[in-house]
């Protein structure tokens, strides 16, 4: 597969086959790739931590707000959980550039896992309390989350749409509009 096509079915998924576990190596491999990305002065400075226990998972997803612009859902349900989650940390001490490193590592590590048929979804929207219970990390914070899972959806990449709001059709299929390249280049 091209890279073009990586990036179009790198979408983000909400809907998992929770009873399918992601091999530990896999996991571990993403985090690898993620080392790979490049990084303001190549501090490296972000860390990872990996959450695949059952009882972690119930207690990370109790603070996830999934798909603001779906009013009427709220979450996957039990059976269609992520069944691993990547938190990505970062040094308590303020830096400039920390949130453009965790967002391109973060994007190796969707990528890298969508290559290896693996869904996923970034999220801010989580409770970092809790996620510091399960993923205690002295001196870091926690950045972002990033759900893992089979995928157990389909999300299809709309493009040329001026709109912004995602939406899901009458028979579950979630789709991602996407601006046309006229939209994007200001100039060139
Ligand atoms: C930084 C960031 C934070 C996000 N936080 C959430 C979140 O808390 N909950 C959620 O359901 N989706 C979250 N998303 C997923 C976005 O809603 C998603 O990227 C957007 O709808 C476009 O869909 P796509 O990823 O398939 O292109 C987040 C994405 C990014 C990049």
């Amino acid at each position: 597969m091209n890279f073009s096509d990586l990036a179009e079915k790198t979408r983000s998924y909400r809907r998992f086959q929770e009873g399918r576990a992601i091999p530990s190596e896999k996991l571990r491999e993403m985090i690898n790739v993620a080392g790979f990305a490049p990084c303001a002065s190549n501090l490296q400075r972000l860390r990872f931590s990996i959450i695949t226990s059952e009882k972690e998972r119930q207690v990370l997803f109790s603070g996830i707000g999934w798909a603001g612009y779906l009013t009427d859902w709220i979450g996957p349900e039990p059976g269609k959980r992520p069944s691993a989650y990547i938190v990505v940390h970062a040094p308590e001490e303020e830096k400039s550039f920390t949130g453009i490193d965790v967002g391109i590592a973060s994007s190796y590590i969707v990528l890298s896992a969508s290559g290896a048929g693996i869904a996923s979804c970034m999220l801010l929207n989580f409770d970092r309390g809790l996620t510091d219970s399960i993923a205690p990390a002295p001196g870091y914070r926690q950045e972002l989350v990033i759900a893992l899972g089979y995928p157990a959806e389909t999300v299809l990449l709309e493009k040329n749409n001026e709109e912004i709001r995602y939406w899901r059709d009458e028979n579950g299929v979630h789709h991602v509009p996407k601006l046309s390249l006229e939209t994007l280049v200001l100039k060139g």
